[in-house]
């Protein structure tokens, strides 16, 4: 059985905001055992049973007080996003045993999150030595069957052609969920290689790489599925860089449908992560400009093609 999102939803008094709580104790995901009747084709969701689903959130606000650290996730490493972010997506967005892509691994939230709640996870990521360290979090046997990990550049045709590979090894032609958490331009640095998407000279260089990725993406994932881009934006040189639309313009061209766009607080404001605040709210005051307490959440669908709606609506014919 897989895990129940440690979320849970309030209502305030004056306005209808959604705030996930941290339960005291996990429970299991709301995965339905049975063959469900009324469920959309791209989750498990009991939709005859919708009010038992109240942790999932439908509300674009998402507040959450502090990190899950339970079972394998850590907070280890600087610009990873919290495992509760994976849990709405994949309930939401997918079916067990789905695979879920996800083309910048870091440190490996999204595959930790698809075996805690029973889907596979092929996460690509450049670095090898944090490839390497996120795949000894699993066992020899859930990396045959359940998770594979590539270290490659997302941008290329290469990395592209190592996930068509290990798709079919694992039976499948295309992912089923696409989650895209790239480096937010150059704030962090990840590492000196050339292909990083952090080490860019300029922003313009980086939404073309960020396209090459997405691109790859969108061949990678199956139509009438969906995907999730998460960034933040940025401050250069006094002025405000709004990376998040600039990479949602990249995506819409490449044919992704935009279907929501979710504003998702910072807690502790990572960035600013052995500064004191105190400094930091006084560089705001004197600079004229707001501290980061937010970033984003995009959530897009890979259209159907009209090959794949009139091969469907035969099929209802013949039948
Ligand atoms: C924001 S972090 C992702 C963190 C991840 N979601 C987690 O929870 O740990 C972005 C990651 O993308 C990686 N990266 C940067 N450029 C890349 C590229 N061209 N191909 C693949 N990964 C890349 C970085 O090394 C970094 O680990």
């Amino acid at each position: 059985m897989a895990k129940k999102t440690n979320t849970k939803l309030k209502e305030t008094e004056n306005v209808n905001l959604q705030i996930a709580e941290q339960p005291k104790k996990k429970t299991a995901l709301k995965v339905a055992d049975n063959p469900i009747k009324n469920c959309k084709p791209y989750n498990d969701i009991d939709l005859n049973n919708w009010k038992d689903y109240s942790h999932i959130l439908t509300n674009s606000l998402w507040l959450f007080p502090s990190r899950d650290k339970s079972g394998k996730h850590s907070n280890e490493y600087h610009g990873n996003y919290i495992p509760q972010l994976a849990q709405q997506f994949f309930e939401r967005f997918t079916k067990k045993k789905d695979i879920i892509l996800d083309l910048f691994l870091g440190s490996g939230t999204s595959a930790i999150e698809a075996l805690n709640m029973d889907r596979r996870c092929i996460g690509v990521e450049l670095k090898p030595e944090l490839a390497d360290h996120v795949a000894e979090k699993f066992s020899q046997k859930e990396l045959v069957t359940d998770v594979n990990i590539i270290s490659a550049d997302s941008t290329s045709e290469e990395a592209k052609q190592k996930v068509q590979d290990r798709l079919a090894i694992m039976g499948e032609e295309k992912a089923q969920f696409l989650v895209l958490h790239p480096p937010y331009d150059d704030i962090i640095k990840f590492s000196n290689r050339k292909e990083d998407l952090s080490n860019c000279a300029t922003t313009e260089e980086f939404y073309d790489m960020f396209e090459k990725v997405a691109k790859n993406g969108y061949d990678l994932l199956e139509d009438g599925r969906y995907a999730a881009l998460i960034i933040g934006d940025k401050y250069a040189k006094g002025e405000y860089k709004l990376l998040s639309f600039g990479c949602n313009q990249r995506m819409e061209k490449l044919g992704f449908k935009l279907k929501a766009v979710i504003v998702k607080d910072i807690q502790g404001n990572e960035r600013a992560k052995g500064k004191n605040a105190n400094l930091w709210r006084y560089r705001a005051l004197y600079g004229g400009f707001y501290n980061f307490g937010h970033e984003y959440i995009f959530i897009y669908e890979k259209p159907k093609t009209k090959k794949l709606k009139n091969a469907k609506k035969n099929a209802k014919m013949v039948a």
